[in-house]
């Protein structure tokens, strides 16, 4: 059943791994904005900030010290998987929205984080939700990248969502029906 346009929107996202150069417009990003801000939040305490990053000089800088980390603590795994992607982290993606919590709130923040995904969806853009620029919050870095990014106090890294305009479609799925049991 797939015949209404959330539910259309919900199966026809996908993670986004390629993207044009083009700009997203102010009224694109402020309607992204408030979709993420109208998430449910436990207890409505909405523990949580946005930072919106579309300077490309500093998610190219970001995205080298995030490929760099791996090399450094010699992760092969991850570091030729970042390989095979061209070592992009953001994708060329013209903007990013970079989501910092409060400690613990990680199931608040990736509400919020699929309310982007699908509101930009269903406006003609693409996405991809991001959990690996977390390694620039490591101690080796002296909180640089929680200042550059304008973390509230004693906020965490809690996840990015890349937005543009795709170049593909993605990898196609299918549901995993095993995942449910049902208790009649
Ligand atoms: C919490 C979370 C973290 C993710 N982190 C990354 C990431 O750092 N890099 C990336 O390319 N994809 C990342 N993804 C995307 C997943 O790989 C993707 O959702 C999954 O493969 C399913 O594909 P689909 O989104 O196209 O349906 C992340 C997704 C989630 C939900």
């Amino acid at each position: 059943m797939k015949d209404n346009f959330v539910l259309e929107t919900i199966f026809s996202r996908r993670s986004i791994r390629s993207y044009e150069d083009t700009p997203l417009k102010d009224e694109q990003i402020n309607s992204l904005l408030e979709a993420a801000l109208i998430s449910p939040s436990a207890v409505n305490q909405q523990p949580w900030h946005i930072t919106v990053l579309t300077n490309q000089d500093v998610i190219l800088e970001w995205e080298r010290e995030i490929i760099n980390y791996f090399i450094d603590i010699k992760d092969d795994f991850t570091a030729k998987r970042n390989e095979s992607r061209g070592n992009k982290i953001f994708y060329n993606a013209p903007a990013v929205f970079v989501i910092s919590m409060e400690k613990g709130k990680e199931i608040d923040v990736g509400i919020m984080a699929q309310s982007i995904a699908l509101a930009a969806k269903s406006m003609g853009l693409d996405s991809v939700i991001l959990g690996l620029p977390r390694v620039s919050f490591d101690p080796r870095y002296n909180d640089k990248w929680n200042e550059k990014l304008n973390f509230p106090k004693d906020y965490l890294y809690g996840i990015s969502v890349a937005v543009g305009y795709g170049k593909d479609a993605g990898i196609d799925r299918q549901i995993d029906i095993s995942k449910v049991s049902y208790l009649g």
